[in-house]
């Protein structure tokens, strides 16, 4: 044997190992665009009202095409909240000033899908400008929660009452009001390069909604008492919250010194601890620097803001201290952590839906640590400093366990991977489709849907449920709906962690 077929021969082992290697790394590692692309596809699937020509989930079809006419306003269109056909406007704008948010920051990354992306953006300003057309009034919800969720219908042939709730001058609804303002300012900024009328059109609304929700100070639960609390959506953490949120985002998108000036003076008003039900339902006090999520949006001023203060040159106080105090609530090695980590890694927070932690989570550490990076600065966890790569780690670890990383070896998005959730808790998702089953079926006539041990009928690609236990169990049927169901909210700060990872798969 001479030496050069000993070094022919080293090559080809070489080579091989090498195909190994990416073999290996293809398994391991995730398809973050795919997942991108899916998770702003889910968005489709929640449409309500009539559907464009460019829809891609074509199963789904037009659907509550009458919303508003027993208020006389046109409220035709949103999104269905999750397995429900209810609009919750309080989360629906949430969800929408996250998916703002996702493009302002990571929209650079989303190649094809940033188109998407704004669509569903759009779907919901579309929508808010519609419940905020008339001045001193915001319409909050739309069907009847309870009526609702006693039936199993498709949106397509609902005969449950679509009645509309507003909040007005005389019974406000601060947090509802303030949340549609935040929505509608981050939104503009989102959409500013796309269509600058339409950018300009939602700014100014944002700012009269604004206006409203805080002149006219309440909590629309005393207004709606048994339609939000205790189910629902009911404002646990006080409108304050709410309000700051919706300046800070009026003041990154106008520069106008009266909103910065509003910040200020109110933020030290916020409460320090909050309170919030665990999975029992039990009260739980925690620092409220460490919330984030439709009912507080704590976390998310203090990273927005903090980015503000650092590019204006502004007095850091108390943003950038309580920035750090939530990235290190979060990290497992730090004593300061306020959160659970399962056997297999996932985050966890007490209440149901643990998903919707996981994600918005995530997508704030990753928003902190690009910011820090940019500020050049570390995070001081108390006695310890960490480094914003290391908040990159944490928000990669929770979302490859999402798509797949996890001791079941299942992914948490239906439509990606071998293994996902095949008996979502979603109505129309489980029922048959328009074109498979054009005839109406009644309230109580998609039980047999429901109950039925057989996958749902239709893919909502996509979809990421409340996922697995704190054991990394997971019940795959639709009667465990903190299990099972998927929200909005859990996929709008996803898909900026999704976009993220696209660029930067191995940071
Ligand atoms: C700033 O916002 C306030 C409150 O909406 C408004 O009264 C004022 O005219 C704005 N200033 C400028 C320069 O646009």
């Amino acid at each position: 044997m001479d030496g050069g077929n000993v070094r022919v021969q080293l090559r080809v082992l070489m080579v091989v190992i090498g195909m190994m290697m990416m073999v290996v790394g293809r398994v391991t590692s995730q398809d973050y665009e795919d997942a991108l692309t899916k998770s702003i596809l889910f968005f489709e699937g929640q449409r309500s009202g009539r559907l464009p020509p460019s829809q891609r989930m074509t199963w789904r079809k037009d659907s509550a095409l009458n919303d508003g006419t027993g208020s006389n306003v046109d409220l035709v269109g949103g999104y269905y909240d999750a397995g429900d056909n209810v609009k919750f406007n309080f989360p629906m704008a949430f969800t929408t000033t996250l998916l703002a948010w996702s493009v302002l920051e990571f929209g650079q990354f989303m190649g094809s899908d940033l188109q998407h992306a704004l669509d569903a953006i759009r779907w919901g300003t579309d929508y808010f400008l519609k419940a905020t057309s008339i001045p001193g009034t915001v319409f909050a919800i739309v069907g009847d929660p309870y009526g609702d969720h006693s039936c199993w219908q498709r949106p397509e042939d609902m005969d449950t009452p679509r009645t509309s709730y507003a909040v007005t001058t005389t019974n406000p609804g601060s947090e509802v009001s303030a949340e549609m303002a935040a929505a509608l300012a981050a939104s503009s900024m989102a959409l500013q390069a796309s269509d600058a009328q339409y950018s300009l059109t939602l700014l100014n609304r944002a700012a009269m909604v604004f206006d409203f929700a805080d002149m006219y100070r309440g909590s629309y639960n005393d207004v709606f008492g048994a339609l939000v609390c205790p189910y629902y959506y009911c404002d646990g953490s006080g409108y304050a919250d709410e309000l700051i949120w919706a300046a800070a985002w009026l003041y990154k998108a106008t520069n106008n010194q009266s909103y910065w000036d509003y910040v200020l003076k109110h933020i030290n008003n916020l409460p320090q601890y909050i309170k919030r039900m665990d999975t029992d339902g039990m009260p739980v006090s925690g620092g409220s620097f460490a919330e984030f999520g439709w009912d507080s949006k704590h976390a998310g001023i203090n990273i927005l803001v903090s980015k503000l203060v650092i590019d204006r040159q502004l007095n850091p106080s108390p943003f950038v201290l309580n920035a750090d105090k939530f990235a290190c609530s979060i990290l497992p090695e730090s004593p300061t952590k306020s959160v659970a980590y399962s056997p297999g890694g996932l985050l966890f927070k007490p209440g149901s839906c643990n998903m919707q932690h996981v994600t918005a989570l995530s997508f704030l550490l990753l928003v902190y640590s690009h910011y820090s990076n940019d500020a050049q600065r570390g995070i001081q966890c108390d006695n310890f400093a960490v480094s914003p790569s290391r908040l990159v780690q944490i928000a990669q670890s929770q979302v490859d366990y999402i798509l797949g990383k996890n001791p079941l070896g299942m992914s948490y998005m239906v439509g990606y991977g071998n293994s996902f959730p095949q008996r979502i808790h979603h109505r129309a998702s489980s029922l048959p489709s328009m074109d498979a089953y054009p005839a109406h079926i009644d309230c109580q006539g998609g039980s047999q849907y429901f109950e039925t041990e057989n996958p749902n009928q239709n893919l909502l690609i996509g979809a990421v449920v409340g996922g697995p236990a704190a054991d990394d169990s997971y019940v795959d049927f639709r009667t465990d709906v903190s299990q099972s169901e998927p929200i909005t909210y859990i996929n709008a700060p996803l898909v900026g962690a999704l976009a993220y990872f696209k660029a930067f798969p191995s940071s």
